[in-house]
């Protein structure tokens, strides 16, 4: 049985600098059958500068699950396992990924932001 997925907060959306990539530690619960245990899942953020637009992204490499993390000097996200590099649309632009960054469905209440993990 897989636990039904559920909104964490990443806290108040003006926090986050229009622009710029952010990454947030959430802790969440995971059931996989009758075990129940927690896990701390990297959510990349980025807000775009020029509205209030987010995107959250899974930081689990496409390739083969590596983590990826963001290189605010090259302007990329990076994984380090086979030299795989996504752009801040989470599109791929060099290296084995076959797909672009998963996507978390965000949400804004109250000013702040959701996340939605499972
Ligand atoms: Fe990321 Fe292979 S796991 S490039």
């Amino acid at each position: 049985r897989k636990a039904p997925k559920q909104w964490h907060s990443l806290g108040r959306l003006d926090t986050f600098v229009p622009g710029k990539v952010t990454t947030i530690s959430v802790q969440h619960d995971v059931i996989n059958g009758f075990y129940k245990s927690q896990k701390i899942e990297p959510v990349m953020v980025y807000r775009s500068s020029n509205s209030n637009d987010v995107v959250a992204y899974n930081s689990r490499c496409t390739h083969l699950g590596c983590t990826v993390h963001w290189d605010d000097t090259k302007q990329i996200f990076l994984c380090a396992c086979h030299g795989g590099a996504f752009d801040v649309n989470g599109n791929v632009k060099t290296g084995p990924p076959p797909r672009p960054l998963d996507r978390y469905a965000v949400k804004v209440e109250k000013g702040s932001l959701y996340v939605e993990l499972a």
